[in-house]
């Protein structure tokens, strides 16, 4: 049975088959609208979310499943002190797969070795989201026809963000592939993730506070948002949160190619009209999300395509 914990449980082949799948689903919805009649996705999300859970709903409705779980720790029984190990042990009972989100970095994990069915992390604390890295990489390969020879500009909350982290290990397994990150010193990528994936990789990398100095060598800007609820005080939050803020005005040194990711969602650190520019491609991302979710169900419930 396969979980999806991390992205790096996926190979670059498993990867590019998931991308495939998914751009088959765009092309022929209705071959896949059935292939998980009588299947049931738990969805167990313990934090805030919109486009991970509705996605991953979506995405089972398409593929002719149902869905049943919980959208706050509030009303499931975390809120009388039930530990993740019992309620996936439980809930493996009622559903065929689980998508789980948790503050805990690692509750995920957790779950995967208590339940009898395949759990898929949506995002744990501050350390991985590796679903949003599927929608990440499915709209780099629409983009760019390739995964091979890009400069990524990450910028914003990059030790906080999740995204950032499994965007980083999934790209450093590419061809090419170099980094720029750009963030204020308080918010700089984690360092066993330099040392663990980059520097052990051998990846070029910057780091820099200019996304000015940065903007014109870049083929994908990744910008996102400043965890507030990983702040341990709302000063800091405060003094940080406007540290980046992209506006057509800041795109003018950038490469026409350039494409502009962000997971979403974004508060202020993408001015709205930038939403107009060509290269913005995060609402278009989104989308891609649900597609990549419904590759992703089909691979871990095995299904016969
Ligand atoms: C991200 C997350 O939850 O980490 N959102 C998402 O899943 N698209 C990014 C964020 O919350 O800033």
């Amino acid at each position: 049975m396969r979980n999806l914990i991390n992205i790096m449980d996926l190979t670059p082949i498993e990867i590019e088959e998931l991308i495939y799948i998914a751009l088959d689903i765009i092309a022929n919805p209705k071959k896949y609208a059935h292939v998980c009649d009588g299947k049931k996705l738990a969805t167990l999300f313990f934090e805030p979310s919109t486009r991970t859970r509705l996605s991953f709903e979506a995405a089972m409705y398409e593929l002719g499943g149902q869905v049943l779980g919980f959208s706050e720790a509030a009303s499931s029984s975390a809120a009388k002190g039930e530990s993740v190990s019992d309620t996936v042990r439980v809930v493996s009972y009622y559903a065929d797969i689980i998508a789980m989100r948790h503050p805990k970095e690692g509750a995920p994990l957790v779950a995967s070795m208590k339940a009898d069915v395949p759990v898929i992390n949506a995002g744990d604390g501050g350390h991985n989201h590796p679903t949003q890295t599927l929608a990440d990489l499915l709209t780099i390969y629409r983009e760019k026809g390739s995964f091979e020879n890009l400069t990524i500009g990450l910028c914003g909350d990059l030790q906080f963000g999740r995204t950032v982290h499994s965007l980083i290990a999934a790209m450093s397994r590419y061809h090419g592939t170099k980094f720029i990150m750009i963030s204020p010193e308080e918010l700089k990528v984690p360092r066993y993730i330099i040392s663990d994936i980059v520097e052990k990789k051998g990846i070029p990398y910057e780091e820099t506070t200019s996304l000015e100095g940065a903007m014109p060598k870049l083929d994908v800007l990744y910008m996102t948002r400043v965890q507030r609820e990983r702040f341990f005080n709302e000063a800091d939050y405060m003094r940080l949160k406007d540290s980046y803020i992209l506006t057509p005005d800041k795109l003018k040194t950038a490469k026409t190619s350039l494409s502009i990711l962000h997971p979403l969602p974004r508060v202020n650190e993408i001015a709205v009209a930038v939403d107009d520019d060509p290269r913005a491609c995060y609402f278009e991302q989104a989308r891609n999300g649900k597609y990549m979710r419904m590759a992703l169900i089909t691979k871990l419930l095995e299904v016969a395509l």
